[in-house]
């Protein structure tokens, strides 16, 4: 296993932030990051990012992006050196491509930035993500983004967020005006405007207020001194325990699209977000200054191409560093196994990473030995927690259209299952296969997939499916009379475990009121046992 004297792990790991972006579509996630990566020196030219970002491909064009790979492989991690600090930005994938990816992403983060249009304030994608988030109580950063279009007044805003999201705002600038009105933001910890028209430069020349001979023409200095003082009268303390617990979020007010107002979101993500921290296992907390290294996969990706079937899997760094190679216990297997090559992703450009500490992604080639949730340690048996599946919220029932492929298409779902792309569930009283999912392009994924890899011609029929419940319970008659009872809407997943299918909301809330001494799941935690 690597272990090193040389390497000051610990000032490694206070140098790491690792965060995500939650966002709706269109809300400026793919402008953001380009933002980011200009800052941070990893790209050169504005429209690098953009040009990738694989919503904008017609659905077709997107097969033959995706059998190419390179593209979604590296934009999946982003990392980049800013003030110092080594910055690790986790893709979440975004419009047609929203899967279960995108909430996994989530959990192998230590805070994320959420982004929200200044026009249409909170979305229905941003809860979804934030409800995700609040499992790890991780902690939030606002952007609010397109001020220099017609906004909401910022009040409005913050007023949505905390009763929307359940999270309280404590705004760190505050916007003076919106759309053609926009003149800069007042920013609170420096008792100063930052003028819109000089930014273009991206100097920052912030003017104190009290110097009002300075401010830029348009703004009306009276009427913003009232307005600070009524904000800051508000009672928007910033408490950096409650930050850190999820439970309040610093808000910073900007356009992406003209760089204006990021840098100070990013410095605040160097400032007060924290570094990699202790991560649950199911024995023990795991620290990040350990010596030995430890790791989990929150994501597979699979190469396309039939002729090259080999998977990169995600890793996310939990403690001691990695080397290349790296000898390292597969928890699931009970053996040791070498980590070699493995890749680290720059912003631009896939490269052999040398070393990487906790909070840093490596991507490790493998054949189907890793999954999902495989947990790597320095031979300890301990598995981390908290990379779970979630229930999915789109279903479709496969219908073979060659019987004799039965098995064919069996196996490339249990293999296409174990990637993470779709989940499978087989009914307890039917053969269905039924294919659970959170986007729709997981379907057409899939089927592309069958047809390409497996040979297998298929079609997908809706069915009559809300959502799915984990079912577990302390009381084994209870657990049995429920399977013969529920027996029609009942089916175990790829790992066996038991699910309960909802053809309804009302169904559900009835089934659980009625069966008080069992369990309805949301998530299921890798490994864990079937109910
Ligand atoms: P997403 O990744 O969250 O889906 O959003 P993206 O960054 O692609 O932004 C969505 C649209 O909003 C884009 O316009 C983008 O240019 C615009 N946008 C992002 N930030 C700002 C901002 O601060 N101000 C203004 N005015 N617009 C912003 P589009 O027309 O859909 O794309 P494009 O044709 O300009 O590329």
């Amino acid at each position: 296993m690597s272990e090193s004297n040389d390497i000051d792990l610990a000032a490694e790991i206070a140098r790491r932030r690792t965060f995500a972006i939650i966002s709706h579509p269109d809300a400026g996630k793919t402008t953001i990051t380009e933002k980011l990566l200009l800052l941070g020196g990893a790209i050169q030219v504005a429209g690098t990012v953009k040009a990738r970002k694989s919503g904008r491909y017609a659905r077709s064009d997107w097969m033959e992006i995706e059998q190419s790979r390179g593209i979604s492989v590296t934009s999946s991690v982003m990392q980049f050196e800013y003030a110092d600090h080594t910055i690790n930005l986790l893709d979440t994938p975004g419009h047609n491509d929203f899967s279960e990816d995108t909430y996994r992403t989530l959990t192998a983060v230590d805070a994320a930035l959420m982004i929200i249009d200044a026009a249409k304030g909170v979305e229905e994608r941003t809860i979804r993500l934030l409800e995700v988030c609040r499992l790890r109580h991780t902690p939030i950063i606002t952007f609010i983004n397109k001020l220099d279009r017609e906004s909401r007044p910022p009040l409005d805003l913050l007023d949505e967020i905390e009763k929307s999201l359940g999270i309280a705002c404590t705004p760190a600038t505050w916007p003076i005006g919106s759309g053609k009105s926009f003149v800069g933001v007042f920013d609170f910890a420096r008792d100063a405007v930052l003028p819109y028209a000089t930014r273009k430069d991206e100097t920052s020349t912030w003017l104190p207020l009290a110097a009002a001979e300075q401010l830029p023409a348009g703004i009306d200095r009276d009427a913003l001194v009232d307005e600070i003082e009524l904000v800051r009268g508000a009672g928007f303390e910033f408490n950096h325990d409650d930050f850190i617990a999820g439970r309040q979020t610093p808000v910073y007010f900007g356009s992406a699209l003209h760089n204006f107002g990021v840098r100070e979101a990013l410095d605040a993500l160097v400032r007060i977000a924290p570094p990699p921290g202790a991560r649950q296992s199911t024995t023990r907390l795991v620290a990040p200054d350990e010596k030995t290294f430890s790791g989990f996969v929150f994501k597979i990706q699979a190469n396309m191409d039939p002729s090259h079937r080999d998977r990169i899997a995600f890793l996310r760094v939990c403690s001691g560093h990695y080397e290349n190679p790296t000898r390292a216990f597969h928890v699931r297997l009970g053996r040791e196994v070498s980590l070699q090559n493995a890749v680290t992703f720059m912003a631009s450009s896939r490269i052999r990473s040398e070393q990487a500490f906790p909070g840093d992604i490596i991507g490790i080639h493998n054949h189907g030995t890793i999954q999902i949730g495989d947990t790597f340690t320095g031979g300890e048996t301990l598995q981390f927690t908290g990379i779970p599946y979630f229930a999915p919220e789109l279903f479709r029932r496969a219908v073979l259209r060659d019987p004799l492929r039965m098995k064919a298409m069996a196996k490339g779902l249990q293999e296409i299952g174990e990637e993470g792309a779709v989940q499978v569930f087989k009914p307890l009283f039917n053969n269905d296969l039924i294919l659970g999912a959170v986007g729709m392009l997981q379907f057409e994924v899939v089927a592309w997939r069958l047809q390409h890899e497996y040979r297998v011609d298929s079609a997908f029929e809706p069915v009559d499916i809300y959502t799915v419940r984990w079912v577990s319970s302390d009381s084994a008659a209870d657990l049995a009379e429920f399977r013969e009872r529920q027996a029609t809407r009942l089916a175990t997943d790829a790992s066996g475990a038991l699910a309960y299918l909802a053809p309804s909301r009302a169904a559900l809330a009835l089934v659980v009121e009625r069966w008080p001494s069992l369990r309805f799941h949301a998530t299921r935690e890798h490994g864990s046992a079937p109910a």
